[in-house]
């Protein structure tokens, strides 16, 4: 199965819209999603999660092309095994997640294994993006540093210039250690999946309400000029999308 792909024009405009109105129709307020790991800021959100019927309906509209791209539907029934939804979110992006992967403890089915993170990139201002590389744990326990990871592809590989800018937030990857960045790019109609156990982080910008200072590894307002009262507000989103994440029942 390919660790990490894109879907594009998987999803049609009127779905697109569906999908807006039912976070819109939600009645449940933004909760503040502060994640963080071993004590260190990896990304700030404004947050709606799904009730299950919201999580079925979305994962129902992509199934299919999910389901063909991820390895055959034929192989899947062979090997009796199939990939459901454990858990949504409808993310308003507030500050660049750095690196990470997506299996923590305390997750739906933790004992299942990891499926796919299914990014579905929602109408925004901006268009940002997601970035993943071709590298995984060693230990999931531990910090995604370059000493606990498998590279699985060229790690000498020499970033451009735009790949150190969209990654300048990520603390070890920075390092130019851990291999190719692989951008994918938000996009409303396409869909991002990429294996939860890969390493993965929001492409940085200057659009973001917040940034990450690496030396104190706290957010940071971002400063839009030097004009007093001229910060961002939390209302202006970045980054909008809903986020499925799946595991396999075999
Ligand atoms: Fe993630």
């Amino acid at each position: 199965m390919k660790p990490f792909f894109s879907i594009q024009n998987c999803l049609s405009l009127e779905q697109i819209k569906h999908i807006d109105q039912l976070e819109n129709k939600l009645e449940t307020l933004y909760h503040t999603g502060h994640y963080t790991d071993r004590g260190q800021a990896l990304g700030l959100s404004k947050e709606k999660d799904m009730p299950g019927h919201i999580l079925n309906e979305i994962y129902d509209i992509i199934k299919d092309k999910v389901e063909e791209n991820v390895g055959t539907l034929s192989a899947m029934s062979r090997a009796k095994v199939f990939m459901y939804p454990t858990y949504g979110v409808f993310s308003r992006s507030v500050m660049p997640m750095t690196e990470h992967i997506d299996i923590d403890k305390s997750h739906i089915d933790y004992n299942k294994s990891p499926g796919y993170s299914i990014l579905i990139p929602l109408t925004s201002n901006y268009k940002e993006s997601t970035v993943v590389w071709n590298a995984v744990k060693k230990d999931i326990d531990l910090d995604v540093n370059p000493e606990n990871l498998d590279i699985l592809e060229d790690p000498d590989y020499t970033y451009t210039k735009d790949e150190n800018d969209l990654t300048s937030h990520c603390v070890h990857t920075k390092s130019n250690l851990v291999g190719k960045p692989y951008v994918f790019e938000h996009t409303p109609g396409d869909v991002i999946l990429w294996n939860r156990k890969y390493v993965h982080a929001s492409s940085n910008s200057s659009n973001y309400d917040y940034i990450l200072d690496t030396k104190h590894m706290t957010p940071e307002l971002n400063n839009l000029d030097a004009n007093p009262g001229s910060f961002k507000t939390l209302d202006k989103v970045v980054k909008r999308f809903a986020l499925l994440l799946t595991r396999f029942e075999r």
